[in-house]
């Protein structure tokens, strides 16, 4: 059964369907409570103040790390970073692999041609600063890693495997313990999680890989707060690509000492109230069954979309067709329409959905569609939104 009347957007907009949460996801109203609740009662910084209130902040932001080692099946919550998002996140490890020093010209990254551009930029940033080679792994026609041309590319000169856990596009879930099974130590395994911690259980030790990172408003918490998860030798090996305030230790006019972990990482004031958000975003997973709801949820929905689908000659959908290794993201391709002109049309009926490249223009181009029309599920869509949504395409000319 949906969650929707956990979400007061919806009371608020009755009309709304939201098929946009690869993008960013609703909040319930145990996070809008949950962050008003801190900021009338609680608010303060912390790191600094004896005072209550700062004690409180305190103590909430320190849980608030406790849920993600939770969640993450991580046992030292001084690995965990906060940032602001992914993007964030992924830019503070590589621009702080660059001022350690711990890539050389010609060292390889490997990245797969799904990915989002926020693990790809990043990358291409160091080739120009540094000259390391960035090489992409071609997924199957079935939308899977291809291990086959992982093996080939897999070669002395790469130090770096950075590969996302889901793809934002298609929607598949990549089996990355192959990945471990294959790669040396001496290689870092890095994994852009934005996609599956909405989704299912992630867990770094199953993955096995040295660093992860995933963004909160994916996930119902409030836009603003990321999470970097490094494994404490790398942390601690590496020096941050910048440092201020309480990122400090000891400061005299003419020198200064990093303060230690996690902190070193989190230079300034940390915005208590978004991890707050993010707390209380964990909490309310908990408190509807933890991941086995939400997977129920997206099952039913996933099944019932695909029955909606058939019959829609001129719709090419990017997924494998195996439901066991999908999240619940749709790419269509329509042979007679721009995915824009789909998308302003679902809008004017209050039908929210994503057009375009998705940020993975790689993707496209390795497959040759030009754009495609992202429709996304989360636990607050029902069945009844799905027939909204295809009351229209089914009215479009030719579909
Ligand atoms: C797979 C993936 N990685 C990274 C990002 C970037 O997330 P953010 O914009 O919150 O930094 C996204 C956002 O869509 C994503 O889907």
């Amino acid at each position: 059964m949906s969650l929707k009347k956990d979400f007061p957007i919806f009371k608020n907009n009755p009309d709304l369907v939201f098929f946009d949460s690869t993008s960013t996801t609703q909040k319930p109203s145990f996070v809008i409570d949950g962050i008003k609740h801190y900021l009338e009662n609680d608010y303060s910084n912390i790191h600094r103040g004896m005072y209550d209130i700062a004690q409180n902040s305190e103590k909430l932001y320190k849980k608030s790390k406790e849920i993600i080692a939770k969640f993450l099946w991580i046992s030292d919550t001084k690995e965990i970073i906060y940032t602001y998002n992914s993007t964030y996140a992924i830019n503070l490890f590589t621009s702080s692999l660059a001022r350690s020093k711990y890539l050389k010209a010609w060292d390889k990254v490997l990245l797969s041609i799904v990915e989002h551009h926020a693990n790809i930029v990043p990358w291409l940033i160091l080739k120009e600063e540094i000259g390391i080679e960035v090489e992409f792994i071609w997924i199957t026609d079935n939308y899977d890693l291809d291990l086959a041309d992982f093996d080939e590319k897999y070669d002395d000169k790469v130090k770096i495997i950075s590969l996302t856990n889901v793809s934002n596009v298609t929607g598949q879930i990549f089996n990355l313990s192959e990945i471990w099974r294959r790669k040396r130590e001496d290689t870092l395994f890095v994994v852009d999680a934005s996609q599956s911690v909405p989704h299912m259980r992630v867990d770094v030790k199953e993955i096995n890989c040295d660093v992860l990172f995933f963004t909160g408003h994916k996930v119902m918490a409030d836009s603003g707060i990321g999470v970097l998860w490094w494994k404490r030798d790398l942390l601690n090996e590496l020096t941050p690509s910048f440092s201020w305030g309480w990122a400090i230790g000891e400061v005299t006019c003419n020198s200064f000492t990093s303060s230690s972990l996690p902190d070193k990482f989190e230079p300034g004031t940390p915005n208590v109230t978004w991890a707050v958000s993010l707390l209380k975003a964990f909490q309310y997973i908990e408190s509807i069954g933890w991941f086995k709801k939400i997977e129920e949820i997206e099952d039913d929905l996933m099944e019932y979309f695909l029955e909606r689908l058939q019959g829609f000659e001129n719709i090419e959908l990017m997924w494998s067709y195996k439901k066991e290794n999908r999240v619940w993201v749709f790419s269509l391709v329509f042979n007679n329409y721009h995915s824009n002109d789909i998308a302003e049309i679902l809008a004017e009926k209050g039908i929210a959905v994503r057009a375009w490249k998705h940020c993975a223009h790689p993707l496209f181009t390795k497959f040759g569609y030009a754009n495609s029309l992202r429709v996304s599920l989360y636990i607050y869509n029902t069945k009844k939104d799905i027939d909204k949504f295809f009351d229209v395409i089914s009215n479009l000319k030719n579909s």
